[in-house]
This record gives C-alpha cells, structure tokens and sequence, in this order.
C-alpha cells in the first residue's frame, strides 16, 4: 500500500483562488472505516459498509484482514462486504503486513494480533518506520504478547500473539485513541475483563463499534472526567450494516478555505460531528467563523449535519490545550486559518504532533513561513500572528514546501495557496491519497 519509492513525487503549485462555492461530499471517515473492516472481519457472517474511505490507509487494513482469513470485497456500486473468521480465528499470514502509511492499521492491528495465537510482521514507508510503537508494545507485552521491534520501538517489527492473553488494567500514559484501540481490541479475545482508564477523553469510536457488534462493553466516566472502559474477552461479534459518515478531518480542509477565501460559501454534506471529533468548528467559531449546522442527524451511530460555511473575519485566540485530542489531526488547517486571521493564535498542550505522520509542528512552522506567515515554533505549539486576512505574501518565487509524507500537510498547505499572492508549491502531493484521494477534484469542482 505504500507508495512506490521509486515513483517519482508529485510537485505541485496552488494558485490563489476566487471564491468557492458550492455543495461538496466529503469520502467517510478513516477512523470509523478502518474499524469497520476489522471488526467484520471478526464477526461470523457477513458485514455491508457503506461510504467507506477508500484511500490507502484503509485499503491496508483491507489487505490486513484478507492476509488473516477474512473475505473484503468490493461491490460494483460501492458497497463492501466483509466475511469474517470469528474472534480467535485469525489467520496466520504468509508474509509481512505492509501497513503503508497507516499508523491506525499498525497499532490497533497490533492489538489484535496479540491475542491470537499468530506471529505477524509489520512493515511500513519510510513515515510510518519513524513512528513510537513503544505506546502498544508497552500495554501488549503485559497482557502476554512478545514483540521484536527496530531501534527504538519502530517499525519493521514482529508481534507474537499470546495464547491465552492475560486482562490488564492499563491507564493511558497518553491521550490516544489509537493506544486506547490497540488495547480494546487484544481484549477481545482475551479471556476476562480488560479495562483502559482514559484521563483524558479521545475519539471513541471503537466503543460505539465494538457495542454495535455486541460486544459487552461499558463506559463509567467518573467525577473527574476519567473514562474507565472495560471490555468483556472472548467475545461473539455480530456481523452489522454500517454507514461510514463523512470524515470531519477531511472536511476541515474545506471549513477552513471557505473561512478564508473571500466571497466563499460552501455547503459540506454529511460530516460527522461525534463530540470526540468536533474540538475544530468550536475553535473556528470562537475565531468568529461562519459555521452552521444544517440537518443535524444520526448516521451509521453517530451524530451528523451538514455544515454550512461562509467566509469570515477570523480573530485570534488562545485555544485551550484541553480540546486538543478532539481536534488532533486538525491543527495543520488551523495553523493556516491563523495565519490568515486578525491578531494572535497562541496553541499549546501539542507535544503529540510531532509524533504524527510528521513532526507537524516543524513542518507547518517550516511551510508556513515560507508562505510568509508570522510563526514561532515552542516546544508544544505554534505562536501565529496572522495577516488580518491580507493573501500570505509568500516569498520571491513561490514556497516550496515539504510535505515529509504527511497528507494533512499536503492539503493544509494547498488551503494556504488559494489566499497566497504567489500561491504555494507543494513539493508531493502523492500522500493526499492516504485519506482524501478525490481532494484536488473537490477543491478544483469549487473554485468558480
Ligand atoms: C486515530 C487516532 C489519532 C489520530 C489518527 C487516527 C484513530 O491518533 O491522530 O489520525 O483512528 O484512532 P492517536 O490515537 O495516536 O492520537
């Protein structure tokens, strides 16, 4: 799934741009469709999604799930079938699982396979190989797994599954749901009670989809805000019909061009807006943007609307670092929404960017600059010092900016370019299709 080294990159120069306008749909959300697959492909029977994310990062779960028993098809009107093996029953694969770019495939299979009894190789490019997997190795050793990992806890590494795993009690030493996933999901076929305590709350979309295959599974949420989740081993999953909704984290590239370009108006349909996902429409609207929800609704589980987004006057503000896990994957546009607004954006609380598909403090600090915006990089955030809505003036030549293999820069970099004198260069635009294969057809469909 990765992309082929020796394909060459993808360079590529984002004008500025008129006003957009329009209705747009957004692909699913990755999240929710990388659990979709897995979990079909652990229940017995047959599982229909629709709306799935069909971008490389999830195809690399699909060809996970394939290489360990299941059946993941793709009908000609869209719609996926997922055959599973059942709890327990994975397979053994023939070879090494290239999880491309995909850390959300790598750690929550991580998990999985450390209750089965199966040795399994994790390989990814050259991003994900720089990634911490220590945060799953951690809490899967003590509940039985063994791991033979490169220098530092990195990937290329081996999982041996235990049989039986032992239950643990693991208190998340950092907000992420993907630690949170990886532990929930070896629980599943680990005889007893499992339990993650979360201080701080992250997505939870693995709760609702483990509960929505039957899984027994409960969440206590005590005074303090700490979620105590625990999940009940050898479990029977229930094969589902699920409609992925809209992916809030690609929508935001969109919220935030409407926001900023002059004169836009756009209509995004179907975004998902689970609380644990919503932390960037709060912030932009305390920025003073335009955003409206239209036609709220439930879709496949989870809370819904289409949002209405017009271009606004952004001021700048202090985000709290507590909304931060609600928006993670967010902060790159926001860091172009900054730039482009009155006064100073001051974030913090974000030492986890930098252990993303990139560092993405450095690369947007970095990126930005070159697009002339005020930045200055603290340890755990970004200080922006916006222009007041006035384009980036960019340098001599257009910017050249560095995507590291890291879509979301890619894409926020390409927001940046339509509010640019010069627009931007981007230096590779082939990672936008880890999560947004349709982005530069979208963004090209609005411009008037
Ligand atoms: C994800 C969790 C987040 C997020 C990632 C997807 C998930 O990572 O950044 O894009 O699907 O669980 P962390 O859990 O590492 O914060």
């Amino acid at each position: 799934m990765s992309h082929d080294p020796a394909s060459p990159m993808r360079p590529r120069r984002f004008l500025p741009a008129g006003p957009i306008k329009g209705r747009i749909r957004v692909p699913g959300d990755k999240s929710i469709s990388h659990r979709s697959i897995m979990l079909g492909a652990l229940a017995v029977g047959e599982t229909r999604v629709t709306g799935l994310l069909e971008g490389e990062d999830v195809l690399a779960t699909a060809a996970a799930m394939r290489a360990m028993g299941a059946s993941v098809e793709r009908m000609e009107d869209g719609e996926w079938r997922v055959s599973g093996v059942g709890v327990g029953a994975l397979h053994q694969p023939t070879g090494p699982l290239d999880m491309g770019n995909s850390g959300t495939s790598t750690r929550l299979l991580m998990g999985l396979v450390s209750s089965h009894p199966i040795n399994v190789s994790f390989v990814g490019d050259e991003s994900l190989s720089k990634r911490p997997m220590g945060r799953v190795i951690d809490p899967l050793s003590e509940m039985g797994a063994s791991f033979e990992a490169s220098e530092g806890g990195r990937l290329p590494l081996i999982v041996r599954g235990a049989s039986p795993a032992v239950p643990i009690t693991y208190r998340l030493p950092v907000a992420s749901a993907q630690v949170k996933s990886a532990i929930l999901l070896a629980g599943l076929n680990t005889p007893g009670t499992t339990t993650v305590i979360e201080p701080v709350p992250t997505r939870d979309h693995s709760e609702r989809m483990l509960k929505g295959f039957g899984a027994e599974l409960d969440v206590t949420v005590e005074a303090d805000g700490t979620r105590v989740i625990t999940i009940k081993g050898e479990a029977e999953l229930k094969p589902q019909v699920i409609d992925v909704p809209g992916d809030p984290s690609s929508a935001a590239f969109f919220i935030v061009a409407a926001l900023v370009v002059p004169g836009s108006e756009v209509v995004i349909e179907n975004v998902g807006l689970n609380p644990t996902r919503a932390g960037l429409v709060e912030v932009l609207r305390q920025m003073g943007g335009q955003i409206e929800f239209l036609n709220s609704r439930e879709v496949g589980g989870e809370p819904v609307a289409d949002l209405l987004v017009k271009h606004s006057a952004l001021k700048g503000i202090e985000v709290d670092p507590a909304i931060a896990p609600a928006m993670i994957d967010e902060f790159p546009v926001l860091f172009v929404a900054a730039s482009l607004a009155e006064g100073v954006t001051v974030t913090s609380g974000l030492d986890e960017l930098r252990v993303k598909e990139s560092d993405r403090l450095s690369a947007m600090a970095a990126a930005l600059t070159l697009a002339g915006a005020e930045i200055e990089e603290r340890e755990d955030g970004l200080v922006i010092t916006g222009t007041g809505g006035a384009p980036l003036p960019g340098t001599a030549t257009a910017a050249q900016v560095t995507t590291h293999l890291d879509h979301r820069i890619a894409m926020s970099m390409a927001v940046a370019g339509l509010v640019s004198q010069q627009g931007v260069d981007v230096d590779d635009t082939r990672p936008i299709a880890t999560s947004f294969p349709n982005f530069e057809d979208l963004l090209a469909s609005l411009a008037e």
